[in-house]
């Protein structure tokens, strides 16, 4: 069911449209399909009260309770990104979440790739999902999930938080969402502007124990490493026994469990 379709004046890549369902299997699935169908405007956004088949990275599900968090995604038609640079999408959405929430709450982290964390609890998740054609990103899906209001989350989640735990207070969806875009639409611009190095080293200065020793699990094998930082393709950099390593998001998995 559509509530309502809002169009926003003043921003120019996300959040140009709104699209509201009160719910959907998962919005990315929801916006993909709608552009199979149809020309989509870029920065189009479809956000749900519920998603019933909520997808989270490395095939993973998302919970979120209905009408207590948001979950939207949009979408980009990053021509002026080369295939190389893609991870700069995700670095600057979630800088963009970094922005949002550092206003409100301290020790707010960008967990590589891009996790936010508000210390040592996952409070946010994005999944980016690029069409490829050629050399060329055809079109960019950008999903989030953000624990706004929830209080009481399902057992199974390791480490989850909300901005009402963090805050005390209760937040209108809508209202964050709207707000949420405009700090989007500022770093999207700052991308497609040509602004790289600007925002990589905003994100690696963000980095959830940036330059702190962590424990790794590389090729089923325990590790400690210390974060160093993220290459121009998005590979996290980490010192291993003095020498500086880099690891795709399937190569390396983080052991957390021991600093909570
Ligand atoms: C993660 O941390 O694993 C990423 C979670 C991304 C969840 C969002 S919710 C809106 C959009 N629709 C989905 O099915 N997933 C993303």
């Amino acid at each position: 069911v559509k509530l309502l379709q809002k169009y926003s004046k003043n921003r120019l890549i996300a959040g140009t449209q709104i699209i509201h369902l009160e719910h959907t299997r998962s919005t990315s699935s929801h916006l993909n399909e709608l552009l199979q169908q149809k020309n989509i405007t870029e920065g189009t956004v479809i956000s749900a009260g519920e998603q019933t088949e909520g997808r989270g990275q490395m095939g993973n599900k998302w919970y979120s309770a209905a009408g207590k968090n948001l979950t939207f995604s949009f979408v980009l038609y990053p021509q002026y990104l080369m295939l190389r640079e893609q991870f700069m999408l995700n670095m600057a959405i979630s800088l963009a979440m970094h922005d949002f929430l550092k206003r409100l709450v301290s020790d707010c982290y960008i967990k590589w790739p891009n996790d936010i964390y508000i210390s040592h609890k996952k409070i946010a998740g994005i999944l980016v999902e690029n069409s490829i054609t050629g050399e060329q990103i055809r079109q960019s899906i950008a999903g989030i999930g953000f624990n706004v209001n929830e209080t009481d989350f399902p057992p199974f989640l390791p480490n989850p938080t909300s901005l009402s735990l963090e805050t005390g207070r209760r937040y209108d969806t809508e209202e964050v969402l709207e707000e949420l875009l405009d700090f989007l639409d500022v770093r999207l611009l700052q991308l497609r502007s040509g602004k790289h190095s600007y925002l990589r080293n905003a994100y690696i200065e963000k980095l959830y124990r940036f330059e702190k020793p962590y424990l790794f699990e590389v090729n089923k094998e325990t590790l400690e490493g210390v974060i160093k930082g993220v290459d121009e393709e998005g590979r996290l950099l980490v010192e291993i026994e003095n020498s500086l390593r880099s690891f795709s998001f399937k190569e390396i998995k983080y052991l957390y469990e021991i600093w909570n």
